[in-house]
């Protein structure tokens, strides 16, 4: 569903190149809830990039259902995004000026839904997350935690095929992460869908089926915590 090739992914800065991915290969599939863990700076959030076609390999190859996503046009990876391939960014990337509902609904209104349906998506969406009581509220009126769980419900109202979400429960108390990660979790459950989470905290990497574990842009080991 989800799959690196041998990605590498350097980059600029003035005159040095940062190797921030040093040949990863890694595939998730539908069904699978798969945890990316490792130290800061060591390649993660730019690994889960590379996999929803938001950034290309510098050689390697990304792909989605077997379709490379550096080949794609930049208007199909748009529209994939906003169909199939949601991803819920590390710092959330909500419209400011948008209420919660609108900013859960912005994708299907993008895509055509009409408002009334789109309201009704992301009321259920927002639910599901435990905010059905914040729809009326704006991005700066809540919580680093509520923002979270919006800017995922944002991802959820698709229902999109591959979830991936770079640190989903960063902001949150260990209720609303229990409820996010239980969320996550059932999600890849039901067997239509692939989660790709990027986390620092242990006990949310050991919620994966798979645990990999990133140093210095390469994969060190990848685990399978056994599900309690
Ligand atoms: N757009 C960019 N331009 C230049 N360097 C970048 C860019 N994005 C990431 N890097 C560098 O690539 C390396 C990996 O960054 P990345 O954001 O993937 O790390 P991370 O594991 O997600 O870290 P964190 O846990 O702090 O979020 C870092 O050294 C970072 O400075
Ligand atoms: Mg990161």
């Amino acid at each position: 569903m989800l799959e690196l090739r041998n990605a590498v992914r350097h980059y600029h800065q003035g005159t040095r190149i940062v190797e921030a991915v040093r040949g990863v290969s890694l595939s998730v599939e539908k069904g699978e809830f798969v945890s990316i863990m490792g130290p800061s700076g060591s390649g993660k959030s730019t690994i889960m990039h590379l996999m929803a076609g938001l950034d290309s390999p510098t050689s390697g190859q990304a792909l989605f259902m077997g379709r490379d996503l550096a080949a794609m046009r930049d208007r199909e990876r748009a529209i994939l995004r906003r169909t199939r391939l949601a991803v819920v960014f590390q710092f959330f990337n909500l419209v400011p000026t948008l209420l919660a509902s609108d900013n859960v609904a912005l994708p299907l209104l993008l895509g055509g839904t009409p408002r009334p349906v789109a309201r009704g998506k992301a009321a259920e969406a927002l639910a599901r997350v435990g905010l059905a009581d914040r729809a009326g509220h704006y991005p700066d009126e809540m919580s680093g935690g509520e923002m979270q769980r919006v800017a995922l419900a944002r991802a959820l109202v698709l229902d999109a095929e591959a979830i991936l979400c770079d640190e989903p429960t960063g902001n949150l108390d260990s209720a609303s992460s229990t409820q996010v990660l239980d969320l996550l979790r059932s999600l890849a459950d039901d067997g239509s869908r692939a989660v790709v989470m990027v986390t620092h905290d242990s006990a949310a990497g050991a919620r994966g089926d798979r645990l990999v574990r990133i140093r210095d842009g390469k994969i060190e080991s990848i685990e399978r915590p056994s599900r309690a």
